[in-house]
């Protein structure tokens, strides 16, 4: 260790691991609230369930807290950490000006798995935008994260809580495995219901833009809004700069094929010995040795399995993942975005 001087709680969190509080995925036990809450206060880092996925918080406005978020994740520091707030009124302490889209759109799907890229408030630092000029808000709808949020009454910045380029974290023990005594709490309420992050939507432009398609359907959008709603793309993506890194790769090698492709495609892979994953959403006859994760019918199993999926697989030690492609639409959309930059090669 160097001889700089570090503060004592996380000294001790290196030495111990984290604090893990468990609780009820619906009613938290208010002391360990509480208890996880007053860490964000004092800077420490805390990990906790959002219906997405978890989420590694820090005090969103103390840049020293959220240097230790780069640092625990081995973020790259152009990529902007998301504001968590525990109610819509917060907004306008983290954002300079809020257009009527945003207000509508908040007001329909807050609590919920949207994310506003919205003008920057001064007394955001720097270092939670990654120095642009605007914040990205939400406002989670899991009753962890948003008591933990009330009790810290501090917005709160928070990535998915996996090393840099990962799978996101949709369990605890994903987050433990990941980061460990990098984190001084994590508080455990189960996996995460909806297993994909938020929908990224940018509304400082004259029409709103999807960055990253998420839980929230561009479908649901639409509805709200009353007019189509597009994808990003090049110079609008670079505005959102996880969007250009590589992401939720697993150290397998992941391959995305259709339903009436995949049995042979995995065939063949096994034929040249390869040891072979295969994430499905129903049974098909595979060869031998070929280790299956059938995530059930409906986009809604496929997200709320995937990231684990990949884990597992790759922890059994898997050289090459299948994955069963499904249909853009729904939260087809956002399965596929995360399929596709898994399956891309590093740079
Ligand atoms: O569901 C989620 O959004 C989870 C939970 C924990 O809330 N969080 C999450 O954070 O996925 P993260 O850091 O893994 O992804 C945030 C994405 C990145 O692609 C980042 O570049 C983008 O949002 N982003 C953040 N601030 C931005 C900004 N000001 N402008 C454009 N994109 C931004
Ligand atoms: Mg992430």
């Amino acid at each position: 260790m160097s001889g700089r001087r570090r503060p004592l709680a996380a000294r001790v969190s290196e030495l111990a691991g984290p604090k893990v509080l468990q609780v009820d995925p619906q009613r938290p036990d208010p002391a360990a609230i509480a208890e996880a809450a007053q860490a964000l206060r004092q800077g420490l880092l805390v990990a906790f369930p959002t219906e997405t996925v978890y989420g590694l918080g820090a005090h969103a406005l103390q840049p020293e807290a959220v240097a230790r978020i780069y640092a625990a994740k081995g973020r790259p520091p152009d990529n902007p950490i998301i504001v968590h707030i525990g109610h819509p009124e917060e907004l306008g302490a983290v954002a300079r000006e809020v257009p009527p889209a945003a207000r509508l759109l908040a007001a329909r799907f807050w609590p919920g798995p949207l994310t506003l890229v919205l003008p920057r408030a001064p007394q955001v630092p720097d270092i939670t935008t990654a120095g642009l000029d605007t914040v990205a808000v939400r406002m989670p709808a899991h009753p962890v994260a948003l008591a933990l949020i009330r009790a810290a009454a501090v917005p709160v910045a928070a990535p998915s809580a996996n090393r840099s380029g990962s799978p996101s974290p949709t369990r605890a023990q994903h987050v433990l495995d990941d980061l460990g005594p990098l984190v001084d709490v994590v508080v455990d309420g189960g996996p995460c219901p909806v297993g994909v992050e938020s929908t990224v939507l940018d509304v400082t432009g004259g029409e709103p833009v999807i960055l990253r398609p998420g839980g929230l359907t561009k479908e649901a959008l639409e509805e709200a809004l009353g007019r189509p709603v597009r994808m990003g793309r090049g110079e609008e993506l670079a505005r959102s700069p996880g969007t250009r890194h590589r992401h939720y790769a697993p150290k397998a090698q992941v391959i995305i094929a259709s339903r009436p492709q995949l049995g042979e495609v995995v065939r063949q892979l096994a034929q040249q010995g390869r040891r072979v994953g295969v994430i499905a959403t129903r049974p098909l006859a595979l060869p031998p040795g070929t280790l299956a994760r059938l995530v059930g019918r409906g986009l809604r199993r496929y997200a709320h399995e995937l990231f684990d999926a990949l884990r597992e697989l790759d922890a059994l030690g898997c050289e090459i993942i299948v994955a069963e492609a499904v249909p853009e639409r729904g939260l087809g959309l956002a399965i596929m975005d995360r399929l596709r930059r898994a399956a891309a090669r590093p740079q």
